[in-house]
């Protein structure tokens, strides 16, 4: 059985901007229902208009992260929190400044801590002490890598140091202004944490993501696709564009929870 059979559900939206308001959406009807939510949140370029949708929602309909705290899954090792690269930057440029999300309930791992192992196994007890993780936000890299968690990487991993592979440095490379100064190992929450979470959201769009994706979802689990692990994740969902999803197969009627828009 595979994980589409399993408990996954996969969301079908025809482009990648539905796929990410759906995305936001999800997120929106998480912190109304439960104003102090705990999120996790990823950086990347597909979480770029989910960011902007979430920010629209908050303008113009209200949408309160007042009592939300938020734990990103990873940040770049050596790069400090005011380095245009880094994600403390990316998420307060794209979403912490832009909404009234507390600042000092924003965490992201430390790229600069002297100390990582100390600072990682700090990171995971922030977490516990806040409750816990609701609402993880996910996208998953070319090579099926979600966080910075990397093929081989073990699923009772926690909060690590994680050297980044090749294809994760070619994915990224473009973002720094000068390419040796992308650094090639990074803090991530580790796939155990992921799974901690009381629901996982995936969110992957464009056709360069749908045979990872297919491998992922559909093939079995496998530590050499890090992504596989949601499949034994009890309330995990799956918004795809129809790019994304065009290598998921077809099975017979009933056996997956397929939606198209
Ligand atoms: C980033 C992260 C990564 C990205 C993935 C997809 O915080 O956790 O796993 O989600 O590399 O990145 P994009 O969206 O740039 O394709």
């Amino acid at each position: 059985m595979t994980g589409l059979e399993r408990r996954m559900k996969v969301i079908i939206r025809p482009t990648a901007a539905a796929a990410a308001l759906l995305t936001a959406e999800i997120i929106g009807q998480q912190v109304k229902g439960k104003p102090d939510s705990v999120l996790g949140l990823a950086t990347g370029s597909t979480m770029l208009a989910v960011y902007r949708c979430l920010v629209q929602m908050s303008k113009k309909n209200g949408l309160d992260f007042s009592r939300c705290r938020t734990f990103n899954l990873d940040e770049y090792l050596g790069l400090a929190a005011d380095d245009p690269c880094s994600y403390h930057y990316f998420m307060r440029k794209h979403l912490f400044g832009r909404v009234n999300l507390k600042m000092r309930h924003g965490h992201l791992p430390d790229g600069m801590a002297s100390d990582v192992t100390a600072a990682s196994v700090a990171y995971e007890k922030l977490i516990g002490q806040c409750g816990g993780v609701d609402l993880q936000l996910l996208g998953i890299g070319l090579n099926g890598h979600i966080g910075f968690n990397e093929p081989g990487s073990d699923f009772r991993s926690r909060t690590h140091v994680q050297t980044l592979a090749l294809a994760t440095r070619r994915q990224n490379v473009p973002f720094f202004p000068i390419p040796d100064q992308m650094p090639r190992r990074a803090i991530t929450m580790g796939i155990a944490t992921i799974l901690d979470a009381r629901r996982c959201v995936l969110l992957a769009t464009g056709i360069e993501k749908a045979s990872i994706l297919a491998a992922a979802l559909g093939g079995r689990i496998t530590t050499d696709i890090p992504a596989s692990a949601l499949q034994a994740h009890g309330h995990c969902t799956v918004v795809l564009d129809a790019a994304a999803a065009s290598a998921l197969k077809k099975r017979r009627p009933g056996a997956v929870r397929l939606t198209r828009a």
